[in-house]
């Protein structure tokens, strides 16, 4: 007889949560859908804290109790699959149970990493300056392994439930959409229990606005671009424009973003603006003094974002008086031919806001790049 085996929020938990990692595996592809990589992770993440508490609330398959089972289970099971001749179970098999387990466990960690790589990484959402740059690296690692670890099971699971479908003809695919499922005698009734019910749903909801809260993008300017971020007496804070930067140091060429090299660097430079790259760049002694001050309050060191860190890094202990002779720079634009570089609109390779148009509030972010076409 047909029976209900998946009660109405298992089903709808199934589907989302498929539907959320498909779309952060797919947006996960280019820094520009990181936007929609985060959202459909954090619902992801969401749904796993609602799925936990349902499995202790829900009808008898969706409990934990009800499909979580030992070793000697399991072992028959798949001993029975090998004959092609699996047992039947009205809920989720032995196989499939702990693979639930362990598909909710990596989405956790999934979510805790990506937060972790969100704010010290890519230094971005409320808890920039929270994790280091390093932290946030391995982070990234776990993410990566996590990610593609989830993806080999959920290929696993989806063959498998084919199969079932396809040979044992067994409906299992359609029974996650209508409930119902042709079974050997009846599921058993559970306990109900109404107030972890309704736990679960505002978890849900508690988890989500949580999840939002810390993705969503920092502070953006008016002009779209979000700025780089530097320490300051309270914490990271946006860097703030220097007019007196910008126009003493931005007439030749564009101001360049202090965020691209080391204090050392910039003290450097401004000791010897007699002597500028062929030119006499020198001011007086004031205003060195001040844009010297704020080159390094705004200087790679002190700023959170991820070329300053790579830059940082790729460096040792030089001061390099050029941005663009480091070798991140450098890999970063390798792909990029002189011809780009000698369009009219660009004219030098030292012109970045041509192609940042973020460049000056700091932001060199992917899709933040325009490459002029003429
Ligand atoms: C009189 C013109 C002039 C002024 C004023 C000037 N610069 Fe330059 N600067 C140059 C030239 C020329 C170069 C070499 C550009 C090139 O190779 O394309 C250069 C290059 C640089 C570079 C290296 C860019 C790179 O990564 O290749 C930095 C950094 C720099 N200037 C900083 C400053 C700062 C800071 C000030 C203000 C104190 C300043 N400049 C003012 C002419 C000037
Ligand atoms: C002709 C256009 C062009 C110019 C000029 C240019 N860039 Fe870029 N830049 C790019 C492109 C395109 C990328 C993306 C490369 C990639 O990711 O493969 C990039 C990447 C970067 C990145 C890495 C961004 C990230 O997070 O991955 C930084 C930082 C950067 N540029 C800084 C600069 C600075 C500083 C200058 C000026 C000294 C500059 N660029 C000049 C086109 C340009």
């Amino acid at each position: 007889m047909k029976d209900n085996i998946w009660d109405l929020p298992t089903r709808l938990f199934h589907w989302s949560f498929a539907a959320a990692l498909i779309v952060a595996f797919a947006a996960s592809t280019r820094e520009w859908f990181l936007d929609y990589h985060l959202l459909a992770g954090a619902a992801a993440f969401a749904l796993v804290a609602f799925r936990v508490v349902w499995g202790f609330s829900g009808n008898r398959s969706a409990r934990f109790s009800g499909f979580v089972r030992g070793w000697a289970d399991v072992k028959g099971f798949l001993s029975g699959l090998m004959r092609l001749n699996p047992a039947r179970y009205p809920g989720h098999n032995p196989a499939v149970g702990w693979a639930v387990i362990v598909m909710l466990s990596l989405t956790a960690v999934l979510g805790a990493t990506g937060i972790i790589v969100y704010s010290g990484e890519e230094m971005k959402g409320p808890l920039v300056g929270v994790f280091s740059f390093e932290t946030a690296e391995t982070a990234g690692a776990v993410h990566f392994i996590a990610a593609y670890s989830f993806l080999a099971l959920a290929a696993i699971h989806v063959a498998a439930a084919l199969l079932h479908d396809i040979i044992w003809k067994e409906g299992l695919i359609l029974s996650m959409l209508t409930g119902k499922k042709t079974v050997e005698g009846r599921v058993e009734a559970v306990a109900e229990r109404p107030l972890l019910k309704k736990t679960a749903f505002v978890l849900f909801a508690a988890v989500t606005a949580g999840a939002i809260l810390l993705v969503i993008p920092g502070e953006r300017q008016a002009s779209g671009h979000t700025p780089a971020l530097v320490e300051g007496e309270g914490g990271p804070r946006a860097i703030e424009r220097n007019m007196v930067y910008e126009e003493e140091c931005g007439s030749c060429h564009n101001a360049f973003s202090p965020t691209l090299l080391p204090a050392r660097s910039w003290e450097k430079l401004m000791a010897g603006l007699g002597e500028h790259f062929g030119d006499d760049a020198s001011l007086p002694e004031e205003t060195t003094s001040e844009i010297s001050k704020w080159l390094v309050a705004s200087s790679a060191e002190r700023a959170f974002s991820e070329p300053s860190k790579k830059i940082i890094s790729s460096i040792g202990d030089a001061a390099p008086l050029r941005i663009t002779e480091t070798t991140y720079w450098k890999e970063k634009h390798s792909d990029i031919g002189n011809e780009v570089y000698s369009r009219k609109a660009v004219s030098s390779r030292t012109n970045c806001a041509a192609c940042h148009p973020g460049a000056p509030s700091g932001s060199f972010e992917d899709r933040d790049i325009s490459v002029p076409r003429g």
